[in-house]
């Protein structure tokens, strides 16, 4: 590990399963630095067998021989696992929760004090190596933390820093938004296939389509609305598309969806109130 640190994963979940996998691809941190936890046996064999990573035989003991820790639990198992460890935290010990909506300062509240709290929020491309994560800090996070926390998430994609008041809106637009995407992607595809083209050639040009003009937006950093612009020819084929686009309203439509999430991550922030 560059930082010289052990690093415990609670949850080998969907997320928790998926860094562990980016930080050994990626030779982040060496295996034997490594170790998780569970709640259930299965999970910890079916862990340590596909991932040969050393397992903790509780919570406690995983906090107790970890300098960092990353919370990857249900945002229902929060609390009964915060109040587990909590007293096995404090200075000297990082904690990274990528549970959404739960903020770091409901979290300083139920561990020992001085623990340095930060939250992550992935999203499911990191699978492929291509996840955005974006981090904030809690009161005690100290800079060296957070190079650390961006060290661990860069194994599984790319990382930006934010202001924690953000997390709820990071959670609607890119937590949520593979989500979206794929509803676009799954129509291209039929679409390609009320045209004519077979699934596999309607999948490829879906995919390869939003995956390019995605890079030409990041890579250029030009106004999506310039790159749209040169696609569309006066009197061309293009603008019919983009007529009944709006017709449809797809981009209200995109906004509200953002708008919607962000509220329910809001929503969820005061019922996970731990
Ligand atoms: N999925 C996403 O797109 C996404 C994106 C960003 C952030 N997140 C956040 O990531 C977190 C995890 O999501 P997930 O999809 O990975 O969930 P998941 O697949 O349900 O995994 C949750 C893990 O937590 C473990 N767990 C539950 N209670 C525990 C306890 N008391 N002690 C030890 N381990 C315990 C479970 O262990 P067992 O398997 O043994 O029961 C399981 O391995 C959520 O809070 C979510 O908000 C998810």
């Amino acid at each position: 590990m560059p930082f010289g640190k052990r690093l415990g994963i609670l949850g080998m979940g969907r997320m928790g399963r998926c860094l562990a996998q980016g930080l050994i691809s990626q030779k982040t941190i060496e295996p034997h630095q490594m170790s998780f936890s569970t709640r259930h046996l299965e999970t910890r064999a079916q862990a340590t067998h596909d991932l040969g990573l050393k397992a903790a035989v509780s919570n406690l003991e995983l906090v107790k021989n970890s300098d960092l820790i990353v919370l990857a639990v249900k945002p229902q198992n929060m609390l009964e696992v915060l109040r587990e460890i909590g007293p096995a935290l404090g200075k000297g010990k990082t904690l990274i929760s990528i549970v959404a909506s739960v903020s770091t300062t409901d979290i300083e509240t139920e561990i020992a004090k001085g623990t340095a709290v930060l939250r992550a929020m992935p999203n499911t491309p990191a699978f492929v190596g291509a996840g955005m994560t974006a981090l904030c800090a809690g009161k005690s996070a100290a800079e060296s933390d957070l190079k650390m926390a961006k060290e661990i998430f860069k194994s599984i994609g790319k990382v930006l820093l934010v202001d924690e008041k953000h997390m709820d809106a990071v959670t609607g637009l890119s937590g949520c938004g593979p989500a979206y995407l794929y509803v676009v992607l799954e129509s291209l595809t039929d679409a390609g296939i009320k045209v004519g083209l077979s699934r596999d050639v309607a999948t490829q040009l879906a995919g390869q389509t939003v995956l390019g003009a995605a890079q030409m937006l990041l890579e250029t950093g030009r106004h999506p609305a310039a790159l749209k612009d040169e696609v569309t020819t006066p009197a061309g084929c293009t603008i019919d598309g983009l007529l009944e686009l709006e017709e449809g309203k797809l981009r209200v439509t995109l906004i509200k969806a953002v708008v919607q999430a962000t509220k329910r991550a809001k929503a969820l922030a005061k019922k996970a109130k731990v």
